[in-house]
């Protein structure tokens, strides 16, 4: 099954071509790094094969749903069952425990309080931070920030995982913890896609899509 599909897929801002006629499939199950220059378009791809943006042409699916043929509200749902996302800034809210955090990335999941807490204790203790609950952003290294953000994307069991520059704020062990993470996962049948600069990063994932000026250039495996 064809977890991602773009056919023809352009996005222009304005005056500027961020993304030229793209073509991209991403089978389920698969672990694809993108790489590419900066300004070369990997964030503006990642948003649109997420939904988070619509292309100006061209077309996407998700999960075998053409996401022209539907509503933003569908749209919000099918991102919320299909799509866990994780980016470079770790976007956690200050003033709340890892706990928390996760469990409001569930708000409008239809569970109770009860079963999100539950939820995210248990998506927790899937990134090795079962023992850190109460902790809030500032009582937690970076690595571990970046892990209750890969809680809160995963927390959901999204099939697709996708990834903007995960490691990026990251030392490299704290980075070989996120990707060993990103690799477990994977191993459990969810498709992942990481955005990175990181060489290591990059040759560690089975497939590289390489970016440049808006178009998928090359791939390697
Ligand atoms: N909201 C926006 N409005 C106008 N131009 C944008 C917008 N977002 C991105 N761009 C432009 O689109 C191009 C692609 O940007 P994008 O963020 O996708 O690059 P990137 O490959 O992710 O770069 P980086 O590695 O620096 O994160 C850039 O030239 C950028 O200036
Ligand atoms: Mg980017």
């Amino acid at each position: 099954m064809n977890m991602l599909e773009l056919r023809g897929v352009s996005k222009s801002y304005g005056k500027v071509l961020a993304l030229r006629n793209v073509d991209l499939t991403v089978r389920a199950g698969e672990l694809v790094s993108i790489v590419g220059p900066s300004g070369s378009g990997k964030s503006t791809l990642l948003q649109i094969a997420g939904t988070l943006d619509r292309p100006s042409s061209g077309t996407v699916r998700v999960a075998g749903y053409e996401i022209s043929e539907l509503s933003d509200g569908e749209l919000s749902a099918l991102r919320a069952r299909y799509i866990g996302f994780v980016f470079q800034r770790f976007h956690l809210a200050s003033g709340l425990s890892a706990l928390d955090n996760v469990a409001d990335g569930l708000l409008y999941s239809g569970l109770s309080r009860r079963q999100r807490r539950d939820r995210a204790a248990a998506a927790l203790d899937q990134v090795g931070l079962g023992n850190r609950l109460d902790h809030r952003p500032h009582q937690l290294s970076g690595g571990q920030m970046q892990r209750v953000a890969v809680a809160r994307a995963i927390a959901s069991k999204p099939p697709l995982l996708l990834a903007d520059e995960p490691t990026g704020n990251l030392d490299s062990a704290a980075s070989a913890e996120v990707m060993s993470l990103f690799h477990r996962l994977n191993s459990t049948g969810v498709t992942v896609a990481i955005i990175t600069h990181d060489p290591e990063v990059a040759a560690a994932c089975p497939r590289r899509i390489r970016v440049r000026d808006g178009q998928v250039r090359a791939e390697s495996a």
